[in-house]
């Protein structure tokens, strides 16, 4: 069925919607990524053009064995958030940042561009009819995947002639099992996540496999995550697995209690390519200055890091991500050092950029940045 507001959608809704109680079994406990909501959006990419797309029940795709991306990956997605706010609307958070580096990611692979327009509406039509999935408990939301892979079914290197893209969504609470918890990570000098001339700039499919091995060693060494350093000098900090990184320094020799202006957040600059740019790297860096913080795009080396930790003026670091949102670093660890960061415990910038961004995102704070897409 065609309807006037999706003009590039066909609207086919389930038979049968599950029952209330059930949704809300799986709403009061969602757990990151277990559950899915009942629809998906699918939009064939076919003889040199974006075709016609449309809203379908969730379900399983039947592919050939000879899937291309199967074999050479061309498999790139994103990740976004809607939320309930407590009057009942519902918005997503920045989704133009995740369709221009949806598009961007796809460039990078050889793979058609999907104009942000057609993101827009395809993320539209699916939260409207999925709303009921949205959860409203503190801290949950609807995660929403937008996948992109080639589907040719044919053997050898070359870009695909068929892409399929799906957009599907999650009801989720905390990314970790333990919550706002301070994570320990590992500074991995024997994986690379990313080369210069590379993809790492690019949320494609096979960055994520290649950091899994990097992630079960970190594991045995009693941390949750891996911090990856450059590929050439491995001296640099780049980024997590999935999320980026920030320090928070203050002066050299200020006792513990220093002003907030006196209170740098430095995060690795995006020059060489390498980094994915996060759409809440990019949140927290407009923010901060507004809570008078100073930001800083710069390299940070490891030893500038062992240093200021030794000297006092390391007090906190964090992760973030749309999934993981803000979660403080409790520990850095590799085969040389450890350093234990603000008592492993949360430190007072870290919660405040953490209180305003979800404050933003669940429509408890103003948005004076314009970030909040009302979803009718
Ligand atoms: C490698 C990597 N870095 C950083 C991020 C954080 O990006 P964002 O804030 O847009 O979720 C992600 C998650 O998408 C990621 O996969």
């Amino acid at each position: 069925m065609s309807r006037p507001e999706y003009p590039n959608l066909d609207i086919v809704p389930v038979a049968q919607r599950i029952a209330p109680e059930q949704r809300q079994r799986i709403l009061d406990n969602p757990q990151f990524g277990a559950f899915f909501s009942e629809h998906m959006v699918t939009i064939p990419w076919r003889q040199g053009v974006w075709q016609r797309g449309s809203l379908v029940p969730f379900g399983p795709l039947t592919l050939s064995p000879a899937t291309s991306s199967l074999h050479y990956g061309q498999a790139v997605f994103e990740g976004l958030k809607a939320y309930r706010h407590a009057d009942g609307r519902i918005f997503a958070f920045r989704p133009g940042m995740n369709a221009k580096r949806f598009a961007s990611s796809a460039r990078r692979l050889a793979m058609p561009e999907l104009p942000s327009e057609r993101f827009l509406e395809a993320m539209e039509a699916l939260v409207r009819e999925d709303r009921d999935w949205i959860p409203s408990a503190p801290e949950t939301s609807l995660y929403i995947r937008p996948l992109l892979f080639a589907t040719e079914a044919a053997l050898g290197v070359r870009p695909a002639n068929e892409y399929l893209l799906v957009m599907f969504s999650s009801p989720v609470g905390a990314y970790f099992p333990r919550g706002m918890a301070p994570v320990n990570l590992w500074i991995s000098t024997e994986h690379v996540r990313a080369a210069p001339f590379g993809t790492g700039a690019a949320k494609c499919a096979g960055n994520y496999a290649a950091s899994l091995e990097a992630q079960a060693l970190a594991k045995t060494m009693g941390c949750e995550q891996v911090l990856y350093l450059d590929a050439i000098q491995r001296k640099f900090v780049e980024e997590l697995g999935g999320m980026n990184f920030f320090m928070v320094l203050r002066p050299k020799g200020s006792s513990g209690s220093a002003p907030l202006q006196e209170l740098t957040l430095v995060t690795p600059d995006l020059s060489s390519g390498t980094l994915l740019a996060g759409v809440t790297r990019d949140s927290i860096l407009r923010l901060a200055p507004d809570l008078g913080y100073r930001v800083e795009e710069r390299p940070i080396s490891v030893d500038e890091l062992q240093e200021a930790a030794q000297d006092g003026s390391l007090c906190e670091a964090f992760a973030c991500g749309t999934a993981a949102v803000i979660t403080p670093i409790g520990s850095l660890a590799s085969a040389k050092m450890k350093v234990v960061l603000n008592g492993g415990k949360t430190g007072a910038v870290t919660q405040s950029l953490r209180d305003q961004l979800i404050g933003i995102q669940y429509g408890q704070r103003p948005d004076p940045y314009g970030w909040m897409y009302p979803i009718q």
